[in-house]
Protein backbone atom coordinates (compact mmCIF):
# COMPACT_ATOMS: atom_id res chain seq x y z
CA UNK A 1 0.00 0.00 0.00
CA UNK A 2 1.21 3.63 -0.86
CA UNK A 3 1.77 6.25 2.03
CA UNK A 4 1.39 8.93 -0.06
CA UNK A 5 -1.77 10.42 1.97
CA UNK A 6 -1.69 12.74 5.51
CA UNK A 7 -3.77 10.89 7.95
CA UNK A 8 -4.84 13.75 9.72
CA UNK A 9 -3.11 16.35 7.93
CA UNK A 10 -1.07 17.16 10.25
CA UNK A 11 2.13 19.44 9.16
CA UNK A 12 0.16 20.01 5.82
CA UNK A 13 0.16 23.25 4.95
CA UNK A 14 -3.17 23.45 2.90
CA UNK A 15 -3.96 27.22 2.47
CA UNK A 16 -2.13 30.48 3.04
CA UNK A 17 -3.27 32.82 5.69
CA UNK A 18 -2.65 36.10 7.57
CA UNK A 19 -4.39 35.71 10.62
CA UNK A 20 -2.54 33.55 13.20
CA UNK A 21 0.86 32.85 13.43
CA UNK A 22 2.13 29.68 15.66
CA UNK A 23 5.91 29.69 15.92
CA UNK A 24 7.52 27.14 18.78
CA UNK A 25 5.49 27.61 21.57
CA UNK A 26 4.89 31.39 20.41
CA UNK A 27 1.28 32.24 19.12
CA UNK A 28 0.08 35.79 17.74
CA UNK A 29 -2.85 36.99 16.01
CA UNK A 30 -2.03 39.11 13.26
CA UNK A 31 1.25 39.49 14.35
CA UNK A 32 1.03 40.61 17.94
CA UNK A 33 2.12 38.47 21.04
CA UNK A 34 -0.66 36.71 23.03
CA UNK A 35 0.67 37.32 25.98
CA UNK A 36 -0.02 41.43 24.92
CA UNK A 37 -2.99 41.27 23.83
CA UNK A 38 -4.49 39.12 27.22
CA UNK A 39 -2.69 41.75 29.42
CA UNK A 40 -3.96 44.83 27.70
CA UNK A 41 -6.30 44.19 25.40
CA UNK A 42 -10.09 43.07 25.21
CA UNK A 43 -12.24 40.53 23.59
CA UNK A 44 -13.98 43.63 21.33
CA UNK A 45 -10.64 44.94 19.83
CA UNK A 46 -9.43 41.17 19.44
CA UNK A 47 -12.59 40.98 17.19
CA UNK A 48 -11.72 44.04 15.34
CA UNK A 49 -8.20 42.82 14.76
CA UNK A 50 -8.89 39.51 13.52
CA UNK A 51 -11.56 41.05 10.97
CA UNK A 52 -9.83 44.18 10.01
CA UNK A 53 -5.88 42.62 10.11
CA UNK A 54 -4.95 45.49 12.70
CA UNK A 55 -5.30 47.11 15.67
CA UNK A 56 -8.38 49.43 15.83
CA UNK A 57 -8.61 53.43 16.47
CA UNK A 58 -10.45 54.98 19.31
CA UNK A 59 -13.93 55.88 17.10
CA UNK A 60 -13.61 52.52 14.94
CA UNK A 61 -13.49 50.04 18.64
CA UNK A 62 -16.20 52.43 19.58
CA UNK A 63 -18.63 51.84 16.37
CA UNK A 64 -18.08 48.20 16.16
CA UNK A 65 -19.27 48.33 20.19
CA UNK A 66 -22.40 50.20 19.05
CA UNK A 67 -23.06 47.49 16.31
CA UNK A 68 -22.88 44.75 18.41
CA UNK A 69 -25.02 46.29 21.08
CA UNK A 70 -27.18 47.36 18.49
CA UNK A 71 -27.24 44.05 16.94
CA UNK A 72 -27.64 41.57 20.05
CA UNK A 73 -31.43 41.17 20.38
CA UNK A 74 -32.52 37.61 19.23
CA UNK A 75 -35.89 37.06 16.65
CA UNK A 76 -38.86 36.56 19.64
CA UNK A 77 -39.43 33.16 17.54
CA UNK A 78 -35.67 32.52 18.75
CA UNK A 79 -36.56 32.78 22.24
CA UNK A 80 -39.47 31.36 21.77
CA UNK A 81 -37.52 28.03 20.36
CA UNK A 82 -35.30 28.22 23.02
CA UNK A 83 -38.07 27.93 25.55
CA UNK A 84 -38.54 24.39 23.90
CA UNK A 85 -35.66 23.09 23.55
CA UNK A 86 -35.64 20.04 26.07
CA UNK A 87 -33.63 21.16 29.13
CA UNK A 88 -31.39 18.33 28.90
CA UNK A 89 -29.76 18.51 25.66
CA UNK A 90 -26.06 19.35 25.69
CA UNK A 91 -25.50 23.30 25.38
CA UNK A 92 -23.71 23.04 22.08
CA UNK A 93 -26.26 20.77 20.83
CA UNK A 94 -28.63 23.57 21.57
CA UNK A 95 -26.12 26.57 20.14
CA UNK A 96 -25.50 24.66 17.23
CA UNK A 97 -29.33 23.92 16.61
CA UNK A 98 -30.04 27.99 17.55
CA UNK A 99 -27.14 29.00 15.08
CA UNK A 100 -28.84 27.16 12.26
CA UNK A 101 -32.68 28.26 13.06
CA UNK A 102 -31.19 31.94 13.41
CA UNK A 103 -30.12 32.53 9.83
CA UNK A 104 -33.91 31.68 8.76
CA UNK A 105 -34.47 34.48 10.10
CA UNK A 106 -31.80 36.90 8.22
CA UNK A 107 -33.13 38.23 4.98
CA UNK A 108 -29.55 38.34 4.19
CA UNK A 109 -28.52 34.97 4.76
CA UNK A 110 -28.12 33.80 1.44
CA UNK A 111 -26.49 37.35 0.16
CA UNK A 112 -22.94 36.82 -0.43
CA UNK A 113 -20.93 39.93 -0.89
CA UNK A 114 -18.43 41.93 1.59
CA UNK A 115 -20.91 44.26 2.87
CA UNK A 116 -23.58 41.71 3.41
CA UNK A 117 -21.47 39.55 4.91
CA UNK A 118 -20.18 42.51 7.45
CA UNK A 119 -23.22 42.91 8.60
CA UNK A 120 -24.09 38.79 9.40
CA UNK A 121 -20.56 38.77 11.13
CA UNK A 122 -21.93 41.35 13.56
CA UNK A 123 -25.11 40.02 14.18
CA UNK A 124 -24.19 36.51 14.60
CA UNK A 125 -21.68 37.55 16.69
CA UNK A 126 -23.24 39.60 18.94
CA UNK A 127 -26.50 37.60 19.38
CA UNK A 128 -24.01 33.44 20.25
CA UNK A 129 -23.81 35.05 24.07
CA UNK A 130 -27.28 35.81 24.13
CA UNK A 131 -28.57 32.12 22.64
CA UNK A 132 -25.66 30.34 25.05
CA UNK A 133 -26.62 32.11 27.86
CA UNK A 134 -30.87 31.94 27.21
CA UNK A 135 -30.26 28.26 26.62
CA UNK A 136 -28.40 28.19 30.32
CA UNK A 137 -31.19 30.00 32.28
CA UNK A 138 -34.15 28.24 30.22
CA UNK A 139 -32.28 24.49 30.97
CA UNK A 140 -32.30 26.13 35.01
CA UNK A 141 -35.96 27.18 34.59
CA UNK A 142 -35.10 31.09 35.24
CA UNK A 143 -36.46 33.45 32.73
CA UNK A 144 -34.10 34.63 30.25
CA UNK A 145 -32.43 37.77 30.31
CA UNK A 146 -32.09 40.62 27.60
CA UNK A 147 -28.50 42.13 27.12
CA UNK A 148 -28.09 45.33 28.55
CA UNK A 149 -26.67 48.43 26.36
CA UNK A 150 -23.93 49.62 28.74
CA UNK A 151 -21.89 46.49 29.25
CA UNK A 152 -19.22 44.98 27.34
CA UNK A 153 -19.09 41.73 25.58
CA UNK A 154 -17.68 40.06 28.31
CA UNK A 155 -19.88 41.85 31.57
CA UNK A 156 -22.99 41.39 29.40
CA UNK A 157 -21.91 37.50 29.13
CA UNK A 158 -22.09 37.10 32.80
CA UNK A 159 -25.11 39.77 33.09
CA UNK A 160 -26.91 37.44 30.71
CA UNK A 161 -26.42 34.68 32.70
CA UNK A 162 -26.31 35.57 36.37
CA UNK A 163 -28.90 38.20 36.24
CA UNK A 164 -26.48 40.80 37.88
CA UNK A 165 -23.29 43.04 37.11
CA UNK A 166 -20.63 40.87 37.10
CA UNK A 167 -17.58 41.61 39.44
CA UNK A 168 -14.60 43.31 37.74
CA UNK A 169 -12.33 39.78 38.86
CA UNK A 170 -14.73 38.07 36.95
CA UNK A 171 -15.72 40.15 34.20
CA UNK A 172 -11.75 40.71 33.73
CA UNK A 173 -11.16 36.78 33.70
CA UNK A 174 -13.53 36.01 30.89
CA UNK A 175 -12.36 38.92 29.44
CA UNK A 176 -8.96 37.41 28.85
CA UNK A 177 -10.22 34.36 28.48
CA UNK A 178 -12.64 34.73 25.89
CA UNK A 179 -9.02 36.68 23.92
CA UNK A 180 -6.98 33.95 24.72
CA UNK A 181 -9.91 31.04 22.80
CA UNK A 182 -10.62 33.86 20.18
CA UNK A 183 -8.35 32.15 17.33
CA UNK A 184 -6.26 29.68 17.03
CA UNK A 185 -5.13 28.84 13.20
CA UNK A 186 -6.54 25.92 11.16
CA UNK A 187 -8.03 24.12 13.97
CA UNK A 188 -10.43 21.24 12.55
CA UNK A 189 -13.59 23.50 13.43
CA UNK A 190 -11.95 26.57 11.53
CA UNK A 191 -10.90 24.54 8.78
CA UNK A 192 -14.22 23.01 8.67
CA UNK A 193 -15.93 26.72 8.45
CA UNK A 194 -13.82 27.02 6.28
CA UNK A 195 -14.65 24.21 4.05
CA UNK A 196 -18.36 25.24 4.25
CA UNK A 197 -17.23 29.01 2.98
CA UNK A 198 -15.28 27.48 -0.17
CA UNK A 199 -18.42 25.34 -1.32
CA UNK A 200 -19.82 29.02 -1.35
CA UNK A 201 -22.20 28.15 1.30
CA UNK A 202 -23.27 30.87 3.70
CA UNK A 203 -21.68 32.25 7.04
CA UNK A 204 -24.97 30.65 9.09
CA UNK A 205 -24.11 27.22 7.74
CA UNK A 206 -20.36 27.88 8.12
CA UNK A 207 -20.77 28.49 12.20
CA UNK A 208 -23.03 26.20 12.32
CA UNK A 209 -20.92 23.29 11.19
CA UNK A 210 -17.65 24.72 12.95
CA UNK A 211 -20.00 24.30 16.03
CA UNK A 212 -20.78 20.92 15.45
CA UNK A 213 -17.18 20.41 14.99
CA UNK A 214 -15.90 21.99 17.85
CA UNK A 215 -18.53 20.13 19.99
CA UNK A 216 -16.33 16.76 19.74
CA UNK A 217 -14.11 15.44 22.86
CA UNK A 218 -11.01 15.86 21.00
CA UNK A 219 -11.21 19.58 20.16
CA UNK A 220 -13.36 21.86 22.23
CA UNK A 221 -15.64 19.32 24.24
CA UNK A 222 -11.86 18.48 25.92
CA UNK A 223 -12.61 21.60 27.80
CA UNK A 224 -15.58 20.08 29.82
CA UNK A 225 -14.44 16.44 29.63
CA UNK A 226 -10.85 17.72 31.23
CA UNK A 227 -12.62 19.69 34.21
CA UNK A 228 -15.24 16.31 34.36
CA UNK A 229 -11.47 14.41 34.78
CA UNK A 230 -10.47 16.31 37.93
CA UNK A 231 -13.69 16.74 39.91
CA UNK A 232 -13.33 12.86 39.65
CA UNK A 233 -10.17 12.23 40.26
CA UNK A 234 -11.04 14.56 43.33
CA UNK A 235 -7.88 14.55 45.48
CA UNK A 236 -3.97 14.89 43.98
CA UNK A 237 -3.11 11.78 45.92
CA UNK A 238 -5.64 9.74 43.81
CA UNK A 239 -3.85 11.13 40.77
CA UNK A 240 -1.75 8.59 39.76
CA UNK A 241 -3.99 5.24 40.66
CA UNK A 242 -7.17 7.22 38.05
CA UNK A 243 -4.63 8.14 35.41
CA UNK A 244 -2.78 4.64 35.42
CA UNK A 245 -6.30 3.08 35.24
CA UNK A 246 -7.18 5.05 32.33
CA UNK A 247 -3.76 5.13 30.35
CA UNK A 248 -3.73 1.05 30.95
CA UNK A 249 -7.34 1.20 29.32
CA UNK A 250 -4.81 2.86 26.17
CA UNK A 251 -8.14 5.86 27.07
CA UNK A 252 -7.10 9.17 26.67
CA UNK A 253 -6.36 12.32 29.47
CA UNK A 254 -8.56 15.15 28.33
CA UNK A 255 -6.51 18.32 28.72
CA UNK A 256 -3.21 16.79 27.18
CA UNK A 257 -1.45 16.57 24.12
CA UNK A 258 -1.74 19.05 21.27
CA UNK A 259 -1.26 18.29 17.49
CA UNK A 260 0.68 21.65 16.91
CA UNK A 261 2.39 22.47 20.40
CA UNK A 262 4.52 19.31 21.32
CA UNK A 263 6.66 21.23 23.76
CA UNK A 264 3.87 23.10 25.53
CA UNK A 265 0.93 25.76 24.88
CA UNK A 266 1.29 29.41 25.28
CA UNK A 267 -2.23 30.10 26.38
CA UNK A 268 -1.52 27.51 28.91
CA UNK A 269 0.78 29.75 31.61
CA UNK A 270 -1.56 32.56 31.26
CA UNK A 271 -4.68 29.99 31.76
CA UNK A 272 -2.84 28.48 34.49
CA UNK A 273 -2.23 32.05 36.74
CA UNK A 274 -5.49 32.72 36.09
CA UNK A 275 -7.02 29.42 37.20
CA UNK A 276 -4.34 29.11 40.59
CA UNK A 277 -5.37 33.24 41.45
CA UNK A 278 -9.04 32.14 41.46
CA UNK A 279 -8.86 28.83 42.78
CA UNK A 280 -7.46 30.12 45.81
CA UNK A 281 -9.56 33.06 46.51
CA UNK A 282 -12.54 31.11 46.19
CA UNK A 283 -11.49 28.16 48.03
CA UNK A 284 -11.30 25.74 45.30
CA UNK A 285 -7.84 25.17 46.20
CA UNK A 286 -8.29 21.08 45.79
CA UNK A 287 -9.21 21.24 42.59
CA UNK A 288 -6.56 23.20 41.38
CA UNK A 289 -3.91 21.01 43.55
CA UNK A 290 -5.52 18.18 41.86
CA UNK A 291 -4.92 19.81 38.45
CA UNK A 292 -0.80 20.30 39.25
CA UNK A 293 -0.64 17.04 39.98
CA UNK A 294 -2.09 15.69 37.22
CA UNK A 295 -0.02 18.02 35.20
CA UNK A 296 3.13 16.82 36.78
CA UNK A 297 2.11 12.49 36.41
CA UNK A 298 1.01 13.43 32.59
CA UNK A 299 4.57 15.16 31.94
CA UNK A 300 6.28 11.70 33.76
CA UNK A 301 4.45 9.42 32.85
CA UNK A 302 3.77 10.19 28.84
CA UNK A 303 5.94 13.05 28.67
CA UNK A 304 2.48 14.80 27.59
CA UNK A 305 1.68 18.65 28.28
CA UNK A 306 -1.53 20.43 29.58
CA UNK A 307 -3.14 22.27 26.59
CA UNK A 308 -5.42 25.37 26.39
CA UNK A 309 -8.48 23.59 27.31
CA UNK A 310 -7.01 21.56 30.64
CA UNK A 311 -6.86 24.82 32.73
CA UNK A 312 -9.02 26.81 30.74
CA UNK A 313 -11.63 24.42 31.99
CA UNK A 314 -10.68 25.43 35.63
CA UNK A 315 -10.66 29.12 34.75
CA UNK A 316 -14.27 28.44 33.77
CA UNK A 317 -15.23 25.88 36.71
CA UNK A 318 -14.19 28.91 39.24
CA UNK A 319 -15.82 31.17 37.50
CA UNK A 320 -19.07 29.30 38.15
CA UNK A 321 -19.96 27.91 34.41
CA UNK A 322 -21.54 24.29 34.77
CA UNK A 323 -19.21 22.05 33.42
CA UNK A 324 -21.04 21.06 30.23
CA UNK A 325 -21.34 24.40 28.98
CA UNK A 326 -17.31 25.06 29.20
CA UNK A 327 -17.15 24.28 25.39
CA UNK A 328 -20.13 26.64 24.29
CA UNK A 329 -18.29 29.60 26.29
CA UNK A 330 -15.10 28.39 24.24
CA UNK A 331 -17.43 28.60 21.36
CA UNK A 332 -18.52 32.28 21.87
CA UNK A 333 -14.65 33.79 22.19
CA UNK A 334 -13.93 31.19 19.28
CA UNK A 335 -16.71 32.68 16.63
CA UNK A 336 -14.64 35.54 16.23
CA UNK A 337 -11.73 33.90 14.72
CA UNK A 338 -13.85 31.65 12.51
CA UNK A 339 -15.47 34.79 11.01
CA UNK A 340 -12.26 36.09 10.37
CA UNK A 341 -11.32 32.74 8.53
CA UNK A 342 -14.66 32.96 6.55
CA UNK A 343 -13.77 36.29 5.31
CA UNK A 344 -10.25 35.52 4.45
CA UNK A 345 -11.64 32.42 2.27
CA UNK A 346 -14.18 34.22 0.51
CA UNK A 347 -11.55 36.58 -0.35
CA UNK A 348 -9.14 34.55 -1.93
CA UNK A 349 -11.41 31.35 -2.47
CA UNK A 350 -10.74 28.07 -4.33
CA UNK A 351 -13.14 25.06 -3.56
CA UNK A 352 -11.44 22.75 -0.74
CA UNK A 353 -11.22 19.33 -2.10
CA UNK A 354 -8.59 17.26 -1.21
CA UNK A 355 -8.08 12.97 -2.82
CA UNK A 356 -8.62 10.42 -0.85
CA UNK A 357 -6.35 7.17 -1.57
CA UNK A 358 -8.21 4.10 -2.44
CA UNK A 359 -7.58 1.02 -0.82
CA UNK A 360 -10.27 -0.77 -1.42
CA UNK A 361 -11.08 -3.96 -3.64
CA UNK A 362 -11.06 -3.49 -7.37
CA UNK A 363 -12.95 -4.67 -10.67
CA UNK A 364 -15.63 -6.34 -8.50
CA UNK A 365 -18.34 -8.03 -10.55
CA UNK A 366 -21.89 -6.85 -9.43
CA UNK A 367 -23.38 -9.86 -8.67
CA UNK A 368 -27.59 -9.34 -9.06
CA UNK A 369 -29.47 -9.89 -5.59
CA UNK A 370 -31.15 -13.81 -6.94
CA UNK A 371 -27.89 -14.38 -7.03
CA UNK A 372 -26.32 -13.60 -3.65
C1 LIG B 1 -5.14 16.72 20.83
C2 LIG B 1 -4.79 15.34 20.30
C3 LIG B 1 -5.96 14.80 19.48
C4 LIG B 1 -3.59 15.51 19.39
O1 LIG B 1 -3.18 14.29 19.07
P1 LIG B 1 -2.23 13.89 17.87
O2 LIG B 1 -1.46 15.01 17.32
O3 LIG B 1 -3.07 13.17 16.92
O4 LIG B 1 -1.23 13.01 18.67
P2 LIG B 1 -1.12 11.49 18.52
O5 LIG B 1 -2.48 10.87 18.51
O6 LIG B 1 -0.26 11.24 17.36
O7 LIG B 1 -0.43 11.08 19.87
C5 LIG B 1 0.89 10.72 20.01
C6 LIG B 1 0.98 9.73 21.14
O8 LIG B 1 0.61 10.38 22.35
C7 LIG B 1 -0.54 9.71 22.89
N1 LIG B 1 -1.43 10.74 23.37
C8 LIG B 1 -1.69 11.94 22.80
N2 LIG B 1 -2.54 12.62 23.55
C9 LIG B 1 -2.85 11.83 24.60
C10 LIG B 1 -3.67 12.00 25.72
N3 LIG B 1 -4.36 13.12 25.89
N4 LIG B 1 -3.76 11.01 26.60
C11 LIG B 1 -3.07 9.87 26.45
N5 LIG B 1 -2.24 9.66 25.40
C12 LIG B 1 -2.15 10.63 24.50
C13 LIG B 1 -1.16 8.94 21.75
O9 LIG B 1 -1.89 7.84 22.21
C14 LIG B 1 0.06 8.55 20.98
O10 LIG B 1 0.67 7.46 21.64
P3 LIG B 1 1.26 6.25 20.81
O11 LIG B 1 2.33 6.87 19.96
O12 LIG B 1 1.75 5.34 21.87
O13 LIG B 1 0.13 5.73 20.00
C15 LIG B 1 -4.45 14.38 21.45
O14 LIG B 1 -3.35 14.85 22.17
C16 LIG B 1 -5.63 14.13 22.36
O15 LIG B 1 -6.46 13.26 22.08
N6 LIG B 1 -5.74 14.91 23.49
C17 LIG B 1 -6.88 14.77 24.36
C18 LIG B 1 -8.02 15.63 23.87
C19 LIG B 1 -7.74 17.10 24.06
O16 LIG B 1 -7.28 17.53 25.09
N7 LIG B 1 -8.08 17.88 23.03
C20 LIG B 1 -7.92 19.30 23.05
C21 LIG B 1 -6.79 19.70 22.19
S1 LIG B 1 -6.44 21.43 22.34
Amino acid sequence: MSTDHHAGLEEVKVMPSSITLIEGRSLYYRGIPIEELARQSNFEEVVYLLWYSRLPGVRELDRLKKELRENNQIPWEIQEMIHHLPRQAHPMAALRTLVSALALHDHEADILTYEANERKAIRILAKIPVLVTGFERHRKAKSIIEPRQDLSFAQNFLYMLWGEEPDEISARTLETALVLYAEHELNASTFNARIVTAALADMYAAITSALATLKGALHGGATQKAMEMLLDIGDPQAVPEWIDVRLARKERIMGFGHRVYKEGDPRVPILKAMAEKLCLQLGYEKAYETALAVEDYMLKKKNLRANVDFYGGLVFYALGFPTDMFTAVFAVARTAGWIAHIFEQYENNRLIRPRAEYIGPRNVKYVPITAR
